[in-house]
């Protein structure tokens, strides 16, 4: 043990000597941000960044009123859209200023690294430009060797967002971290590694590094060692030599016993440290995370993840976080894929754009699969005007490159995705695009197949299009699966898309019909809880997953959509004003799960059991009328009873799909008080109970926290449900009253939300409207040690506090 420690004490100690080579500086405090053309300083506003403009709002219906037939929906004629990129005033321009310091650029090499600016960024250093991008999720950096200057720093850069550009919020500024790397002349550039595992097995794995030097003249000798460690900083592997720089990468191999593999139930990491040294001396230190695993796609058999035949329980992401909008924030993605393990799901996919580099990470150390998708639009005829597809024929490969060459370590990213439901996939010029995109992927990474989410299975099966992949991915009509698997050479088929069932938290309607296909449209502009109601093009969660358990060659889906976005807000995407937000969500805008969410948990999650009764038992008015129960379980059957009274048995079965997945009881009558219900186990035994109450009067708050404690590192969020519960503490599902937050010690009031995709409350006020019974807030930790404390107050009903301890 004592040996061990010794060890890691030393390794520390050495590795601080090398990171003296290596700064990083991430600018995210000082930054000015001007709204407009030109930088005023009198306008100008302090903002820390990652920002978005945008999400201060206001909601306003002028912000994206648009005339337009949404082809991608069937729609042939145009007419008055509102809220389709979330009612945010993210068009126009913006300008942000910041200075940073180098303590010296002498035989040093300075690149600026954008993770992402929405969008268009130009880039200026001590008032030259030396850079432009145009597409805003994706990282680029620029060497600015001869404009950076010892001490202080000029950095200013513009942004444009224009209108036309997206079918979705995209948020507006510097969304994402911008860093300024300074290293020795002779480095390893920006993602200059690239890792690979072409042995993997239990006993051992191999290990092979391209290793990129940057700055060396030529034929200059460059020593390259790099040690491999795991997560405990133990040495497991080492290599050692000599490069002669030519521009040519410097493999090295390495074996590693007894690996550990990386899965999303075991995510172990290894890290391999390359120090490169010019005449013996340390230059430049890099450190590429890695896991070992190993994919592979066998026909008619599925997806096997270390040699296990693995299903894709995947959801669809777009990269807003609610409330935060595009602003990143680790810790709001680490909730985010918290609660998606949770509900059992072991996949995202980036929809449809690049994603932040925090979420491939979190990906990484979690265990969350990854599909990343570049695009919703190539060059041919694209469904946002102004969007990528003007600078397609222009940037595609530079950004495909970059794409891959960022996360091609990763373990998580397991498939690359080309793009999404593409106009071009009806003809030849599909063909075209398709294959310069493949090109670039291949000659960057040949261990992971390409995807591409096709919507007219019509098409692609006669076109070449579908074949032309290696994984054919459809969104959408699993009923056309078969014919696909039939004709198709690849022999598998993946659900990209499925789903976009649209339901919101809490709200139900009667009578509950299944009505696939069809659009239903409610007062109020919400769609049902009872998990029964689609698209025109989708549908309802149980027809996916009977698709993924009768055939092995179905590998999975990815529902559209893990959670509720900004913008979007089908099937009140029409002039239906306030609607501004999506419900294809499985949890809401607040982070908050619906009731679907254990619908999917009851069939993914095969860790715990899931017991879920829906719908809430508070329905005066509705007394003697026809209200059904649904439970959703992990269990085969269950009884259920009103008020003591037996409503039958029900169990699993094969009559219909929803009785496949869901426990249902259609006739149930509402009468005030009890509902319970008892679920059985395989063997008939009694396992589980759940009850759910009328409650009564509301009489206080009730506050639960994802977080016990936050870092004292002014990034954390916690995420704080707020309810409201009778004297007895049974909660209120019904209450809309506002609530107020109220923020001290050492910390801050970070946003609110509701999940009310007509909610036109601001996020950024300390007080929401409870929607369904409930509202979220978000608090940030601030960076001194101490307590952080919320209050919450609303009329009528006695105020609940907090308090967390930051550390
Ligand atoms: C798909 C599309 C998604 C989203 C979804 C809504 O066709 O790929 O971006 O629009 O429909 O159901």
């Amino acid at each position: 043990m004592k040996l061990r420690y010794s060890f890691i004490f030393l390794l520390f100690l050495s590795s601080v000597d090398l990171y003296a080579q290596r700064s990083i500086q991430t600018l995210k405090e000082g930054w000015q941000f001007c709204k407009g053309d030109a930088f005023e300083e009198s306008r100008s506003q302090r903002v820390r960044v990652p920002h978005d403009w945008a999400i201060y709002g206001p909601f306003n219906r002028k912000h994206d009123l648009q005339v337009v037939a949404v082809e991608q929906n069937g729609e042939k004629e145009a007419t008055v859209k509102t809220g389709r990129t979330g009612g945010l005033p993210f068009i126009g321009k913006g300008v942000y200023r910041t200075a940073f310091h180098l303590p010296d650029t002498a035989r040093r090499s300075v690149t600026l690294v954008f993770d992402g600016v929405m969008s268009h960024p130009r880039v200026k250093l001590n008032g030259k430009e030396v850079a432009y991008w145009p597409y805003g999720y994706n990282s680029f950096y620029v060497n600015v060797d001869g404009v950076a200057l010892p001490g202080e720093n000029r950095l200013e850069v513009s942004c444009e967002n224009k209108e036309g550009q997206s079918r979705w919020y995209p948020g507006a500024g510097i969304y994402r971290n911008v860093h300024v790397v300074s290293t020795h002349r002779v480095h390893i550039p920006v993602w200059g590694t690239y890792v690979t595992t072409p042995e993997v097995s239990e006993a051992f794995a191999s290990v092979r590094l391209d290793v990129q030097v940057a700055g060396a003249a030529c034929e200059q000798q460059v020593q390259v060692s790099t040690v491999v460690m795991d997560a405990d900083g133990r040495q497991v592997a080492r290599s050692e030599g000599s490069l002669c720089a030519r521009g040519q990468a410097y493999t090295q191999s390495f074996l590693i016993q007894q690996p550990r593999l990386w899965s999303p139930d075991t995510p172990h990491l290894y890290t391999a440290r390359t120090t490169l040294k010019v005449d013996g001396v340390a230059v430049d230190s890099y450190d590429t995370r890695f896991g070992v695993r190993s994919i592979a796609y066998v026909p008619e058999k599925g997806f096997f993840l270390n040699g296990k035949a693995t299903k894709f329980k995947g959801v669809c992401n777009h990269h807003d976080l609610g409330p935060l909008g595009a602003a990143v924030n680790r810790s709001a993605l680490r909730h985010q894929i918290e609660l998606l393990k949770d509900m059992g799901a072991n996949a995202i996919r980036t929809a449809h754009n690049m994603p932040a580099p925090e979420l491939v990470e979190l990906c990484d150390e979690l265990g969350m699969m990854l599909m990343i998708e570049p695009f919703d639009d190539w060059g041919f005829r694209p469904k946002s005007p102004n969007g990528y597809g003007a600078v397609f024929h222009e940037w595609a490969e530079r950004d495909m490159d970059h794409m891959v060459r960022h996360y091609r370590n990763s373990p998580s990213v397991v498939m690359w995705s080309v793009g999404n439901e593409v106009p071009s996939q009806w003809g030849a010029p599909g063909m075209d695009e398709l294959m310069r995109l493949r090109r670039v992927v291949r000659e960057l990474d040949s261990t992971r197949p390409i995807t591409c989410g096709m919507d007219q299975i019509g098409a692609v099966l006669g076109n070449g299009f579908a074949a032309a992949l290696d994984i054919p991915g459809f969104n959408y009509k699993p009923q056309h699966y078969d014919k696909a698997y039939k004709e198709l050479p690849q022999k598998l088929i993946l659900g990209s898309e499925t789903a976009s069932t649209v339901s919101s938290r809490g709200q139900y309607f009667f009578p509950v019909r299944f009505a696939d296909h069809q659009v239903v449209l409610h007062p109020g502009n919400q769609s049902n809880s009872y998990d029964n109601e689609s698209c025109s093009w989708s549908n309802v969660p149980d027809l996916d997953f009977a698709r993924d358990e009768d055939h092995p060659w179905v590998i999975g889906q990815f529902v559209w959509t893990g959670f509720d976005y900004l913008g979007e807000p089908s099937p009140y995407d029409t002039d239906a004003w306030p609607s501004h937000s999506s419900v294809f969500g499985i949890i809401d805008l607040a982070s908050l799960p619906k009731d679907r969410y254990y619908l999917y948990r009851a069939q993914w999650n095969r860790q715990s059991p899931t017991l879920h009764v829906l719908p809430h038992w508070n329905w005066k008015g509705r007394e003697g009328e026809i209200t059904p129960v649904f439970v959703y379980t992990s269990y085969p059957k269950a009884e259920l009873f009103i008020n003591g009274k037996s409503q039958g048995v029900r169990e699993k079965n094969d009559s219909t799909v929803y009785n496949r997945y869901r426990l249902m009881w259609m006739d149930t009558r509402y009468e005030p008080g009890e509902v319970k219900v008892v679920a059985y186990d395989e063997q008939g035994r009694k396992t589980e109970e759940k009850v759910v109450r009328t409650a009564g009067k509301a009489h206080h708050l009730v506050l639960s926290s994802n977080r016990r404690q936050l870092t004292a590192d002014g990034e954390e969020l916690a995420y704080i449900t707020v309810q409201v519960a009778d004297r007895q503490g049974n909660l209120v599902p019904t209450d809309t009253r506002a609530v107020r937050f109220t923020v001290s010690g050492e910390g801050q009031f970070e946003a609110t939300a509701n999940g009310d995709p007509t909610s036109l409350r601001s996020f950024q006020q300390p007080e929401m409207d409870l929607f369904a019974g409930a509202a979220t807030v978000v608090v940030r930790s601030g960076k001194t040690p101490g307590h952080l404390t919320l209050k919450v107050t609303a009329r009528g009903v006695q105020p609940a506090e907090l308090t967390l301890p930051v550390k």
